[in-house]
């Protein structure tokens, strides 16, 4: 138990010119997830937090339209223009008024945090009784961040960036991550006193610390050993780059709890993504956003599983096989070349090579349900227009469109009659070569 509540501001209303791009730079995804949601998320999984603010401004409209759809614990704060990170979370103070707690304030571009890292520096802030506290890492490679500042008897005294720093400040390894736990009622008053007499001319939030430092408070840094979690976003190489270490996180974990994977180097797994033991994956996998696989299955290689699938034992999903938002039962075969979005399929069914569920009707923009039962099959490149249902152990003969529900037990075929005419290219070949003499 804490001493007191806690809320959060996380700070989302800067262009992020470094991107180079019309999104701005919070929504730019990690499979398929914003960068702005990582950090939702994982401030929600502290358990701590029960109110956060998100402070807007550039494509604001964008911004919120995601936090409104996903979060309903957040609250969008718009800052107009973009002054600075001082300036973004002075924008909340009108919100807070009153309140006797702590405010984590998150800078919205270090996705790869966890909700344990920023756990424990709540604690440690608690522990100590501290006005304000400032997460550090110590970086081989500094640049770009800002300094945190000490003097001879090791007494943390400010944060100076790195272009208003002096050379000697520059050689400080010791970075501010982004991330400070403040006590409100005794620190909040710092935001309207921030000067711009800086070299960006922009309100600090880090100018914070000088503050409290004059006033006696009880100011800390936490630092923290793990440097991967605190990389900061502003670039589209460093957002590869730290996709590439979510990924290999994420891989070995699975590794760790028994999934085999052939080939890491080209294997994409999102982290909300669950696979059972033994489960084998090939070469060449992509998959994002929230799924669950169980034992024992064979994914791959070249397989996309999209979204929201839930996958349960002993199942094959095969070469160049897209899943999307589909619940298939144990021991079922998706084998090669076919798409299952919006469906159902029980155990045992059978899916012949390029089959496809047609779940989406592009004039009305409505998805529907495809259902396939248990022991069913379907033949080599048929289609089923959803909504529609395959009953038990029905078949479905290669190349049909199924338009209608078929029942348990019976066949299925649209194809028109085969025609055979015998001796049709010997007699074309006969009058060719007669043509010719
Ligand atoms: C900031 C810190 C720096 C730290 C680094 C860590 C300041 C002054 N500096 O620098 O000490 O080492 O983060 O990554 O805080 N934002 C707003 N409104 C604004 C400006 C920015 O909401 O007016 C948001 C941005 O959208 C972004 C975050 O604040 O999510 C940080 O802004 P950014 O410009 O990336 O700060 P840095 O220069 O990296
Ligand atoms: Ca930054």
């Amino acid at each position: 138990m804490l001493n007191k509540k806690v809320k959060s501001i996380v700070l989302a209303a800067g262009k992020g010119t470094r991107m180079k791009s019309e999104l701005p730079k919070v929504l730019h995804s990690i499979f398929n997830k914003p960068l702005l949601g990582y950090i939702l998320d994982a401030v929600n999984k502290t358990d701590y937090v029960d109110e956060n603010f998100v402070i807007v401004g550039h494509e604001a409209e964008k911004v919120e339209n995601f936090v409104n759809a996903n979060y309903s614990n957040a609250k969008c704060i718009l800052q107009m223009p973009q002054l600075g990170t001082g300036d973004a979370v002075n924008k909340a103070v009108p919100y807070l008024k009153n309140f006797d707690g702590y405010v984590i304030v998150l800078n919205g571009d270090i996705p790869l945090i966890t909700a344990e890292t920023i756990k424990n520096f709540i604690e440690f802030h608690d522990n100590n009784h501290a006005d304000l506290t400032v997460m550090s890492a110590i970086f081989e490679n500094p640049k770009t961040y800002g300094r945190i500042i000490r003097d001879k008897n090791n007494k943390f005294m400010a944060i100076i960036e790195e272009k208003d720093a002096l050379p000697e400040q520059k050689a400080v390894k010791e970075i501010n991550v982004g991330i400070y736990c403040i006590n409100w009622k005794t620190v909040s008053d710092a935001f309207a006193s921030l000067k711009s007499d800086n070299a960006q001319g922009e309100y600090y939030l880090t100018d914070i610390v000088k503050w409290a430092v004059n006033q006696n408070l009880n100011v800390q840094s936490y630092i923290i050993d793990n440097n991967e979690e605190v990389y900061g976003i502003n670039s589209k190489v460093q957002l590869a780059q730290a996709a590439k270490l979510l990924n290999q996180k994420t891989l070995i974990h699975l590794m760790e709890e028994g999934v085999i994977i052939v080939d890491p180097s080209s294997t994409f797994i999102s982290p909300e993504t669950t696979i059972g033991t033994d489960t084998l994956i090939l070469p060449n996998v992509y998959i994002t956003g929230k799924n669950t696989i169980g034992k024992n299955c064979k994914i791959g290689p070249f397989a996309h599983i999209r979204d929201g699938a839930v996958i349960g034992n002993n199942v094959r999903i095969g070469n160049y096989v897209e899943i999307k938002k589909s619940v298939i039962k144990d021991n079922t075969n998706v084998s090669h070349l076919s798409y299952i979005g919006d469906s159902e399929l029980g155990a045992h069914v059978n899916i012949g090579a390029g089959t496809i569920t047609a779940n989406y009707d592009p004039i009305s923009k409505v998805k529907s349900k495809t259902i396939i039962k248990d022991g069913a099959n379907t033949g080599s490149n048929s289609v089923l227009i959803a909504p529609v249902t395959i009953n038990e152990k029905a078949s479905i003969a290669a190349g049909s469109v199924i338009t209608k529900d078929i029942e348990a037990y019976s066949l299925a075929v649209t194809r028109p009659p085969l025609r055979i005419i015998s001796d049709w290219v010997k007699r074309k070949i006969e009058q060719l070569s007669g043509g010719i003499k």
